[in-house]
């Protein structure tokens, strides 16, 4: 008997050493954690149990039946974050690059399955040299049965993916049909083509890191969520993010323990809003200010700042926020905005998380380049968004709501529940300025006159009363108490149950 418990004790110790310890030491060379490290440091300590730790490839093509390494290059199992479930798989760059065999993608699947059947959300670990090449179509099969599921769990159960080396080819999509991806600044890539078919292709010439490092990915191309400067950063932040997210979509979202009160006045929002129109403000305080403890999870922080996203808690219970960011391009919706607002109104709907949206909004940006790249359609994805959307919501326009802009950003109209306005608030088709150049056009070369007509206009409709009197604002609020009113009208929330009418699914505008 001992001998057995003694046999499986070295078969354990022999898997755990995945790749070696020369190979270990070269990816702690690289500045990166081991797949088993990464684990280690994500899930609440001694709660992982581990699957399928003795799986090996059945490759016999190129040599391989020489070498058969157990866990064939994953370490998957499921473990907690913060004493609540999740599923996990870490790629183990120590095994013939992490690269992805028919086994080790049947690893994934498994885990993946077992978590939309419990129920629990999948954290995927990426460092990968792709496809297995000595597998050939078998590792392209693999692929295509977690990408299925990376289908079929979306909106299940929240799907987190944090590329901590490698990613490339096809081997991208897996990710890019999760919720949020994380990189890891200068040790992480992902791109479908890489810098040498690039250079082959189209003769530019062009780094990894250029093409598809954190930066690129976080600035330019919205791929990624957030981008961390190591490992052991990532994996903490990632647990932070756990614990604003419901395990499922039956479920709602943990409530925490909190120490701030929910009617806590803030005299500084009083004076937020600068006594000129044209002048910014940091619509990030007001966020700080509102959340319990100032606690925000910002998602997106470097792309699109003209508008701001993340998960706040008010009482304890998780908010998603959609801002303006007065700071940036007047707070202006566009493309880059309007996507990426949209995808996270549809995340927090899909998760039964409300959203707080707090509008200061001139209008959508003018010009050709908008135009021609199809702001139609794109900033239609956020309007479709909020209108589709039945979690709780609750707006407040602390300065402009203009035209359009106003009707998308979470207006009555689009049935939010409780629509609040600030005693700043604009709202009306278009500034004064423009209102008047159209209405007297005839007028425009006497500026004592034009200058009256503007007073006139901003008098009649530059506050927020014509839509009170309409009922369209619920009502008019003292900046200082927003928080004490926000968590009320949340809380008079909890019970909401609203449905959209039977499809087999939308056709929002992609
Ligand atoms: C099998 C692989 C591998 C792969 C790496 N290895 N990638 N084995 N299949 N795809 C092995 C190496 O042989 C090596 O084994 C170990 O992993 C570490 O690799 P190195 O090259 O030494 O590491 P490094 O210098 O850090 O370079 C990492 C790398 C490079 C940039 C990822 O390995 C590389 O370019 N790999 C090939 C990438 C690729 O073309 N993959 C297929 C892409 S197509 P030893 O024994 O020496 O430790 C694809 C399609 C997916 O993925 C489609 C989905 C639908």
């Amino acid at each position: 008997m001992h001998d057995i418990l003694s046999q499986l004790e070295a078969r354990r110790s022999t898997a755990r050493q995945g790749g070696g310890a020369r190979r270990i030491s070269a990816q702690h060379a690289k500045g990166k954690l081991t797949a088993r490290e990464r684990i280690e440091l994500l899930l609440d300590e001694g709660s992982f149990e581990e699957f399928d730790m003795f799986v090996t490839h059945r490759c016999t093509d190129f040599g391989m039946d020489a070498e058969r390494p157990a866990g064939d290059g994953v370490v998957t199992g499921w473990g907690t974050v913060n004493g609540r479930m999740v599923y996990v798989f870490a790629q183990d760059f120590t095994v013939m690059g992490g690269s992805v065999s028919e086994t080790h993608g049947a690893k994934i699947c498994k885990i993946m399955d077992m978590a939309v059947q419990n129920g629990a959300p999948v954290i995927g670990i990426n460092d990968s040299g792709g496809a297995r090449i000595q597998e050939g179509v078998a590792s392209l099969a693999a692929y295509g049965e977690v990408f299925q599921r990376n289908v079929l769990a979306s909106g299940v159960v929240p799907q987190i993916s944090l590329i901590m080396g490698p990613c490339a080819g096809g081997a991208v999509y897996s990710p890019a049909m999760t919720d949020f991806i994380f990189m890891v600044k200068d040790s992480s890539y992902m791109f479908v083509t890489g810098p040498d078919v690039v250079k082959t292709v189209t003769n530019e010439v062009v780094t990894a890191e250029d093409l598809g490092g954190a930066s690129t990915h976080t600035k330019k191309s919205s791929v990624a969520d957030a981008a961390f400067e190591n490992d052991v950063e990532a994996l903490a932040e990632t647990r932070r993010l756990i614990d604003f997210l419901p395990l499922n979509n039956r479920e709602k979202p943990p409530v925490r323990p909190f120490f701030d009160d929910p009617a806590r006045i803030e005299p500084s929002l009083d004076t937020l809003i600068p006594a000129n129109p044209n002048q910014p403000y940091d619509m990030k305080e007001l966020i700080t200010k509102l959340a319990d403890e100032g606690d925000f999870f910002e998602i997106q922080a470097a792309f699109a700042c003209n508008i701001i996203t993340g998960f706040i808690r008010l009482e304890g219970q998780t908010v998603g926020v959609v801002a303006n960011q007065p700071m940036v391009l007047a707070g202006c919706l566009d493309i880059d905005s309007s996507r990426k607002a949209a995808r996270f109104v549809r995340f927090c709907d899909a998760f039964e998380i409300p959203i707080l949206t707090l509008v200061d909004v001139p209008g959508f940006l003018p010009g050709v380049a908008q135009e021609h790249d199809g702001v139609i359609k794109h900033g239609a994805k956020l309007l479709y968004a909020f209108g589709e959307a039945t979690v709780p919501r609750v707006t407040v326009i602390t300065r402009k709501a203009y035209g359009g802009a106003y009707v998308v950003m979470a207006s009555k109209h689009l049935r939010a529940d409780f629509n609040y306005a600030w005693p700043t608030a604009e709202i009306a088709v278009m500034g004064a300025k423009g209102a008047v150049e159209i209405l007297y056009r005839s007028e425009l070369g006497d500026p004592e006159k034009t200058a009256q007509r503007t007073a006139d206009y901003e008098q009649r409709f530059a506050n927020p009363f014509v839509a009170a009197e309409k009922g369209f604002v619920d009502e008019v609020i003292m900046p200082h108490s927003t928080r004490r009113r926000i968590c009320r009208a949340f809380a008079s929330l909890r019970g909401k149950k609203q449905t959209n009418p039977w499809k087999k699914h939308d056709n929002i505008p992609l």
